[in-house]
C-alpha cells in the first residue's frame, strides 16, 4: 500500500518537495488555502494523480480539526508530514499532531521553521506516535553580503532532511548570527 504524505504551507516554498514526495511514490495530500495555487503544485507534478488538494486556513483551529479527522477518515493514518506553519497559528500544530496521532500508528513529522527557531530549544509535540524532527532555515553568506535562502534552495534542503534521520538540521547557515540579513520576521 502506498505511503500517505501531507504538506502543510505546500503551494510555496514546499512546491517541490510535494512534488518530489509524489515522485517517490508517496500519496500526497496539500494543505493551502487558495486552491488554484495547490492545483499549481499538482498541475507541474510528474505524478498529478499522487497529489490530493486540501483548501483550508490554519488559523480556524476547529475547522482545521475537523479537516484533518476527515482526512485520516478519507485517506488512513499519515506517514509523513512536512510542516511550514507561520507563527500567528500557533494553535495549528498540536492540533495537527493531535488528530494525525489518533489511529495510534508512528508517523514522522518534519517541522519547518525559521532562523529564529534556532534560538530556543526543541519543543517536541505531546505524542508518543509522532517522531519529531526539524529544520531551521537560515540564511547564506557571499563575502560580506548575506540575503535569506530561495525556494529553490530551501526545497532541496528539506528534500535532504526527509532524506537523513538527524533531529535537527540546518538549511544554510545560522552563524555567525549577527551577519543574518536584515528583515527579522523569518
Ligand atoms: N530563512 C529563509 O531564508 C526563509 C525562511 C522563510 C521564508 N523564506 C522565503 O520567504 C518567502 C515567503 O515566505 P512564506 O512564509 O510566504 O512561505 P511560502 O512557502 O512562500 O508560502 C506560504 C505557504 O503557506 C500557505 N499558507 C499561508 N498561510 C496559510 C494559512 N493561514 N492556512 C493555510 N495555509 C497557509 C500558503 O498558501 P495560501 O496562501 O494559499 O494559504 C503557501 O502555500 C518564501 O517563499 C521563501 O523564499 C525564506
Amino acid at each position: 500500500m502506498a505511503q500517505e504524505a501531507l504538506v502543510i504551507g505546500a503551494s510555496g516554498m514546499l512546491t517541490e518537495v510535494s512534488r518530489w514526495l509524489a515522485h517517490q511514490d508517496y500519496q500526497v495530500t496539500v494543505l493551502g488555502r487558495d486552491s488554484g495555487k495547490l492545483g499549481h503544485v499538482r498541475d507541474g507534478s510528474t505524478h498529478p494523480e499522487s497529489i490530493h488538494l486540501l483548501s483550508q486556513d490554519y488559523h480556524q483551529t476547529d475547522s482545521l480539526r475537523q479537516a484533518i479527522a476527515d482526512l485520516v477518515e478519507k485517506r488512513g493514518p499519515m506517514d509523513v508530514v512536512v510542516a511550514w506553519i507561520h507563527s500567528t497559528a500557533p494553535h495549528a500544530l498540536p492540533v495537527i499532531v493531535e488528530e494525525l496521532s489518533r489511529p495510534e500508528k508512528r508517523w514522522q513529522l518534519l517541522h519547518v521553521c525559521g532562523s529564529a527557531a534556532w534560538k530556543n530549544p526543541m519543543t517536541e509535540p505531546r505524542s508518543e506516535f509522532c517522531m519529531y524532527r526539524r529544520v531551521i532555515l537560515g540564511f547564506t553568506c557571499a563575502g560580506e553580503h548575506a540575503r535569506w535562502l530561495t525556494n529553490d534552495e530551501i526545497a532541496a534542503g528539506v528534500i535532504d532532511a526527509l532524506q537523513a534521520k538527524e533531529r535537527q538540521i540546518i538549511v544554510g547557515q545560522v552563524e555567525p548570527w549577527e551577519k543574518r540579513p536584515a528583515y527579522s520576521s523569518i
